[in-house]
């Protein structure tokens, strides 16, 4: 078997992140999830007091860039990649609606894009990964061998990332999740370095009305078939 690589892209909390988990281990593939890498950048961002609702000191961010240190390490119960900021774990403090509703300015940063661009080509040169994101197939990897850009509706997205903060254990309104949903779909499809946008070989995949095991069945077929 040739090896491939996977791009999928699409709206927040579409589900890219659930197929992608389930096609690498279905394919002994590698998963890297490009939004956490974002994340932890804003979180950088925020701890060091150089984002919030009301400014952005975007200067201090790209000096202290060099010295900032993603990575990610497998957690050994769940098998899955957790992010690592400056070597400490902060997979969990990544997803909070305070991270989410900073990120998409973070992300439109083209010196920060372009640190994280780096380090995602070097993780897929060996292929046999599946990566998700915003820019995979358009900008990280234009030749990947298969590509999928996943939408539903802004409604559904908003449900889905709701009960997951509150399963959490956040404090959350759906009214708030809703509008940070809202909201960075616009950031991220109107930013000037590398905007969202469905690559023209992509397969769109509209989960609106497919369960989770539909959604996966057809995925899988479609690799297998390009594999
Ligand atoms: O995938 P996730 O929702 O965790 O991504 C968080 C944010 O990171 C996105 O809303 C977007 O602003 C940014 N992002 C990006 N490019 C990627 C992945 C994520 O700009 N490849």
């Amino acid at each position: 078997d040739k090896k491939i690589i996977i791009a999928i892209d699409g709206y927040s909390s579409t589900g890219k992140s659930t197929v992608a988990k389930q096609l690498a281990k279905a394919l002994g593939y590698i998963y890297v999830d490009t939004g956490a890498m974002y994340r932890a950048i804003t979180l950088y961002a925020m701890r060091k007091g150089y984002i919030d609702e009301s400014q952005f000191e975007q200067e201090k961010l790209e000096k202290a860039l060099p010295e900032i240190q993603i990575k990610f390490e497998i957690n050994p119960k769940s098998g899955l990649a957790e992010v690592l900021l400056d070597g400490e774990n902060v997979e969990r403090e990544i997803r909070t609606l305070a991270v989410s509703n900073q990120v998409s300015k973070i992300a439109a940063v083209s010196a920060v894009r372009k640190k994280l661009v780096e380090q995602q080509n070097q993780m897929g040169k060996d292929k046999g990964i599946v990566m998700d994101g915003r820019d995979i197939g358009t900008v990280v990897f234009p030749n990947a061998e298969l590509k999928l850009f996943m939408t539903a509706t802004a409604k559904d997205r908003a449900e889905r990332r709701f009960l997951e903060l509150k399963e959490r254990g956040e404090d959350v309104t759906y009214e708030d999740v809703l509008k940070n949903v809202v909201d960075r779909d616009h950031i991220d499809s109107t930013r000037k370095d590398s905007p969202l946008r469905q690559a023209s070989d992509a397969v769109k995949i509209d989960n609106s009305n497919l369960t989770l095991e539909d959604q996966f069945k057809q995925i899988l077929g479609l690799a297998k078939a390009t594999i």
